[in-house]
């Protein structure tokens, strides 16, 4: 497939640790810099408030790395009421340059397994409608559509929907 630019590589992937707040950031926010993945462009948290968010026991952070460097990174937020713990929200954000390789494949299938562990039924994710190649991987694990927010976002000049989705376990 002329898509590809190597063939998959086994980078490790692990749960992320406090002392990985800055790496964490830092591949997000190349992420955010490109502007046209995630909704927000500039990420929201201190070094110091990453490191907390790393210690909450309902949110699952993976990290993806090449040798020192977060290349991947991963959440899973689960709901905080009794009414919604059985849900969980994933976000996903791999650097440019690895991107294609499998490593969002192997990231989204081990936060599947964890959401199994831990009681979660569902998780939802939503998605610019303009991401295909997103789009194509939650597809292939498994995902479904479950509706969209039309006109949602106004990016590079145009209008563009939010694709919600969603995985049953
Ligand atoms: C979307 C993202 C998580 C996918 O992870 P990835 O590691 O690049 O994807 P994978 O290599 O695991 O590929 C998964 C599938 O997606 C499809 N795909 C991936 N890249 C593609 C491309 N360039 N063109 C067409 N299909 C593609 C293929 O179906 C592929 O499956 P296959 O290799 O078995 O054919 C990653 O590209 C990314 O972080 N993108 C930028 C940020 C982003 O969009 N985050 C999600 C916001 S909702």
């Amino acid at each position: 497939m002329l898509w590809k630019k190597k063939e998959t590589i086994s980078l490790d992937i692990r749960k992320a640790y406090p002392s990985d707040a800055r790496g964490i950031i830092n591949c997000m926010q190349s992420v955010m810099d490109e502007k046209i993945y995630l909704v927000s462009e500039y990420y929201l948290l201190t070094e110091r408030g990453e490191q907390e968010r790393l210690k909450n026991p309902d949110e699952l952070t993976l990290v993806c790395n090449d040798n020192e460097l977060i290349v991947g990174v991963l959440t899973l937020q689960r709901g905080m009421y009794k009414k919604n713990r059985h849900v969980a929200n994933l976000g996903i954000a791999i650097r440019r340059n690895y991107r294609h390789m499998n490593v969002g494949t192997r990231m989204i299938g081990n936060a599947l397994e964890w959401a199994k562990d831990n009681g979660i039924k569902k998780i939802n994710l939503e998605v610019f409608s303009t991401n295909v190649n997103a789009i194509k991987t939650y597809r292939k694990l498994g995902f479904e559509y479950e509706g969209m927010r039309k006109n949602q976002f106004f990016i590079n000049g145009q209008y563009v929907d939010d694709v919600l989705m969603t995985y049953m376990l």
